[in-house]
């Protein structure tokens, strides 16, 4: 550990950070080299047609790369990564945006254009080589994998089969066709992806229409509301109509699980970890070998929930582990967050001045809610609470947060991370005002907060916390870096995905910079001396969120998602990433150090 002495930059975070811009293209830092991994409309599956954007087909789309990329998680194949199955997620589509100008009529969209929406969404799962030269390369394989809206999932754990989940076209409960809104998602311990169904109630059709108090009361906690949806998908298929099929809405908003290694398996869908708009979903193993899920609703003022299974843990990739660990997470308990601080309240005035004791911090714990077929929660059955579950919460007091994006544990120090990208509506007049842990009044830029278990056991129902970033320009005084000098750092606004090195620096990819420059992906140590040293390491084209990430020692990825949005085919604000004047496609881009890979490429200084 010599050779550390009088290094100014922490392992893993060498490199110079890359100035605030509003470039149409990715821009990384000096020394290093990116290419397009794959790009909305590339094949897939066997058989796919070359991407042709004047005359896409559905039939063509099920097969090709989806739209708007989100999540991205590479599983090694060998000790080296030298061969990765790639699994991402296409959260939503952009229709305006992938059909030639004056060909997509948003209040009369075609059948065909409709069902290429529906092959957009899901996920691609791709076999992906390392290139010498450094990149990463999709190859053709029997592991290619579209999933779409037309994919069979089943329905698994307490809620499965339930009256609330059985649709006419389903009158077992336990069938669902398909997943949307994959937003941000994670690699488990045994190799398969865990996905959330974030914003799936904008989807539907004709909630309004609904008059029980009781069902209304649901579907508007969920955000279902009004008439037609901005799809028109109800034309074509009345599960997307509430008023003929109330209960569809009731089979989105799940984390789904996808085994990229068998791609005949089929992917579930898992009430045990409740129903919310699922950020994403991140496994930690617990001291004593339970599996513990966290999970973030992404909405203003909903909160942060773990998963805490029955079973334990089998290590090994055999069969029977597989399986064995695969079935995990069909029985636990599911908890919700309270975040509790530890200075006066007089001292979280809103304007994100830190209080007396120099921390916005405090203690937590966590409340079940649920626990296999037992509720936790007054006037709720246990299956309510699991398809309910934003109701039963509100219930139990926990703490309503600003954003809960992504949540990951890092893999050195065992804490836990979460992203909460903004809530302009905190404190508003009729709206939750400031506490320790969203300390911020209009929060536009958002926070990071970790929290450690007690006893570093993740199964722990109590824990404690302290907020590491208040985002924001640091030349502001309602900006904290971890207590790192302010001069030094870059400006992050929006903090989204969250992923860790192997140095347990975390990275952070942001949607929504309020600053006026475009969204990228940092690095940011969390322990010793440079603790809060936010650095810029790439940003993302014009119109686009910084998607993804995976950083291992020598390969950074990122999914660039709806590059030009805000513009129109006719007139798009980007062209990345083929340039010239073709529509922007979202893609994943792999960033690399000059030079070929290995020892000598790594991200960082090893
Ligand atoms: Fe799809 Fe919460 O971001
Ligand atoms: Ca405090
Ligand atoms: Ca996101
Ligand atoms: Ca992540």
């Amino acid at each position: 550990k010599g050779r550390d002495k009088g290094r100014r930059t922490v392992p893993g975070t060498d490199y110079e950070p890359v100035a605030p811009n509003t470039a149409d293209a990715v821009v990384i830092p000096d020394g290093y080299e990116q290419d397009v991994v794959i790009r909305w409309g590339d094949p897939v599956e066997w058989g796919a047609p070359r991407f042709d954007f004047a005359n896409q087909s559905a039939a063509a789309q099920a097969k090709q790369f989806g739209y708007n990329c989100d999540f991205v998680g590479l599983i090694p194949q060998d000790p080296l990564g030298w061969r990765n199955l790639m699994v991402v997620n296409h959260e939503y589509t952009s229709e305006t945006m992938m059909f030639p100008a004056g060909t997509y009529d948003p209040d009369n969209p075609t059948e065909e254009q409709v069902r290429i929406g529906w092959a957009a969404h899901g996920l691609s799962v791709v076999q992906a080589i390392r290139d010498p030269r450094g990149g990463l390369r999709v190859v053709p394989s029997r592991y290619n994998r579209r999933i779409t809206l037309e994919t069979e999932f089943e329905l698994r754990g307490p809620a499965a089969g339930s009256d609330l989940l059985k649709t006419s076209a389903d009158p077992t409960g336990r069938t669902v066709l398909g997943t949307q809104n994959n937003c941000a998602g994670g690699v488990t311990p045994w190799g398969t992806v865990l996905s959330g169904e974030e914003n799936f109630n904008q989807y539907f059709a004709n909630a309004g229409t609904v008059t029980d108090p009781v069902a209304a009361e649901r579907l508007r906690r969920y955000g279902l509301s009004g008439a037609a949806s901005r799809r028109r998908w109800e034309r074509y298929d009345k599960r997307w109509d509430v008023a003929q099929e109330p209960n569809e809405p009731n089979r989105f908003g799940w984390v789904v699980e996808i085994d990229p290694n068998d791609p005949n398996s089929k992917p579930v869908k898992h009430t045990a970890l409740g129903r919310f708009k699922h950020e994403a979903a991140n496994v930690k193993i617990a001291k004593d070998g339970r599996v513990v899920v966290y999970s973030g609703d992404d909405e203003r003022f909903d909160y942060i929930y773990k998963f805490v299974s029955k079973g334990r843990y089998k290590k090994g990739r055999s069969a029977h582990a597989r399986r064995h660990n695969m079935s995990l997470l069909d029985d636990g308990t599911l908890y919700v967050a309270r975040f509790t601080g530890d200075s006066p309240a007089g001292e979280i005035d809103g304007s994100g001045t830190l209080p007396a004791d120099g921390e916005f911090d405090g203690r937590g714990e966590w409340i079940p809610l649920a626990s296999g077929d037992r509720s936790f929660v007054p006037g709720f059955t246990a299956e309510e609470v699991y398809v309910f579950t934003r109701l039963a919460a509100d219930k139990v007091g926990a703490t309503k947060m600003d954003r809960p994006e992504d949540i990951e544990a890092n893999p050195v120090n065992g804490r836990i991370y979460a992203a909460l990208t903004n809530n302009s509506d905190r404190g508003a007049a009729g709206k939750a005002g400031v506490d320790e842990a969203n300390p911020r009044v209009g929060n536009r830029n958002g926070h990071v907060i970790e929290w450690e278990e007690e006893r570093g056991d993740a199964a722990a129902t109590r824990f404690s916390w302290r907020i590491l970033l208040v985002c924001g320009d640091p030349a502001t005084a309602d900006t904290y870096f971890g207590g790192f000098p302010k001069d030094q750092v870059s400006p992050i606004s929006c903090p989204d995905n969250v992923a860790f090195d192997r140095y347990g620096n975390l990275w952070i990819s942001t949607d929504g910079n309020n600053l006026g420059s475009n969204d990228g992906l940092f690095s940011v140590p969390v322990q010793g001396p440079e603790r809060g040293h936010v650095k810029q390491f790439l940003t993302v084209p014009v119109g686009a969120e910084a998607c993804g990430p995976v950083v291992t020692d020598d390969l950074v990825l990122v999914a660039v998602q709806h590059p030009g949005e805000g513009g129109t085919p006719a007139d798009p604000e980007s062209h990345w990433p083929d340039g010239g004047d073709t529509q922007p496609r979202p893609s994943v881009v792999a960033v690399w150090k000059e030079g070929r890979w290995g020892r000598s490429g790594r991200i960082g200084v090893d």
